[in-house]
Parts: C-alpha cells; structure tokens; sequence
C-alpha cells in the first residue's frame, strides 16, 4: 500500500460546488471513512459527512467512491486509489446535496410514511405462529439497513429522476417483507401497481449488486411482487371476473 494517498472530494452545497484535493497519510486498514475524517481532524474541519457506526450497520456514510455507490466505512482505501494514489469522493447522486458529502435522503421517510403496516385478522390466534421458511425469507428484507444505496444506484431514480413515479427498490423490499407475512391480510397489488410504480422496474439487478447486505432484492422481492401483480391485473380469468363484478 502507499504511503501517502490523495482524495479529491467534493465540496460544494445545493447551489453548486468543485472538487477539492487532499493528501492524507495510510495505515493498515484504512477505509475511506477514515481517510475522510483524518482530513476533517487535521486539514479541513468544515469538511461534511454523514457517519456514526464505522461499521457497516447504521447506513449513514454513503457516498460515489469513483464514481459508484458505496458505504465508505467498508471500502478499504487500497481498493480505490489509481496508479497515481488518487481516489474520488462525491456525495451520492440520486438526492439533493445539503453540504459536501451529505445529501437530503427524506423524500425516502416521506415514502416510508405512504406504506401501511402488517395488517392482522381481528380472530388472528395469538401468539402468532410462523413456518420457519416464512421467517426465513422475512429475515433477509430485514436486514436492510436503509443506506439508499440502492435508491442511488437504480437508474428509474438516478437517471430519469422518476421519484414521482417509483418508491424504489429499498421499498420494494419494506413492501415485500409485509406481503410475504403469512399473517398479513392487506390486500397490496393495486398500490404497488400504481403509487409504488412497480411496473418501471426493468429487472436490470442493479441495486442488488450494490446492497452491503446482500439482500436479493430483484430475485426476492421485486421479481415475485410482479408476479403477484401480473396474476391480479394480467390473468385473463380475473381479469374477467373484475369486468363481471364491474358490471354488477
Ligand atoms: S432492478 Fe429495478 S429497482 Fe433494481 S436498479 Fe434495476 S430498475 Fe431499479
Ligand atoms: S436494500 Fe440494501 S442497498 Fe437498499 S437500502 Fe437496504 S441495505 Fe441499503
Ligand atoms: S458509518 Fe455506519 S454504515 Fe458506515
């Protein structure tokens, strides 16, 4: 490893920035955040970042190491910089920059807010009962811990900016951990159809490459919510029966 690494960073706010260049010295281990922080201790303090566990659980530190979605807390700094020790640190891009590094992620709390809880039968025996498949499945949806590298990455957000349209795939896997419950009763297929925007997903499995936690989201969650919603919508014979009900 080298010794000595730069990093150009941005630095800049909503109405604009550039990218800044710092030298900072390594050590065995280093991640990004580390390199990120020493700048804030020893060269420039009014460098922003968002952090808080350093360890891959909180989902704060998100940010675009060379251009691509990543926590920085875990991407170790020799992975990154280039022949010439040169690594880049941009904020994430799907989401307005507040300052520097940090960027405004509450349009994904405003679209948590959208999404109804598990919904029990009134005669629902208690305590609930689970198959240990069905708390498999839910265990891996709950592990995300909500970095929005996946929102960043997914280009119906990113590229087309269609937060208008599509909750994204972080949503896909919160709407999925409710539908899967055995337990549920809400009936979920017209919202994700149409608020949550299901149908501009074209599979493409970005977000699952990028997600620390290895969730499968497209293979897991999205990939059998469509097929839920193409049996509802997309089935001749209830589609009939929906015509037949209609017409009443
Ligand atoms: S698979 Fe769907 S949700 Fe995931 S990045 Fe691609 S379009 Fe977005
Ligand atoms: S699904 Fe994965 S990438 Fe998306 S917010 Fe959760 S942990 Fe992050
Ligand atoms: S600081 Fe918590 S995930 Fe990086």
């Amino acid at each position: 490893m080298k010794d000595t690494i730069r990093l150009r960073i941005f630095r800049g706010d909503a109405a604009g920035g550039e990218e800044r260049e710092y030298e900072v010295k390594t050590f065995p281990g280093m991640v990004v955040l580390d390199a990120v922080h020493q700048i804030q201790n020893e060269q420039d303090g009014t460098l922003a970042c968002r952090w808080n566990c350093k360890a891959g659980k909180c989902g704060s530190c998100s940010a675009e190491i060379n251009g691509y979605p990543r926590l920085m807390c875990k991407s170790r700094v020799e992975d990154f910089y280039d022949a010439s020790g040169m690594i880049r640190v941009h904020p994430i891009k799907t989401f307005p920059v507040v300052k520097d590094l940090v960027t405004d992620v509450s349009w994904n709390y405003k679209v948590a807010e959208t999404i109804a809880p598990l919904k029990l039968a009134d005669d629902e025996p208690r305590p609930l009962r689970m198959a240990q498949d069905d708390v498999e499945r839910a265990q891996e949806f709950r592990q995300c811990i909500e970095c929005f590298l996946c929102q960043t990455v997914c280009h119906v957000l990113r590229d087309h900016n269609r937060t208008d349209a599509y909750y994204g795939p972080r949503f896909m896997v919160k709407i999925a951990a409710l539908d899967m419950h055995p337990c549920d009763t809400l009936e979920r297929r017209a919202f994700l159809r149409q608020q949550a925007g299901i149908g501009y997903c074209n599979i493409t499995k970005c977000c699952q490459e990028v997600c620390p936690e290895h969730i499968h989201i497209t293979d897991n969650a999205i990939i059998p919510l469509k097929e839920r919603v193409a049996d509802e919508f997309y089935d001749p014979f209830r589609m009939l029966l929906r015509k037949l009900r209609r017409s009443k």
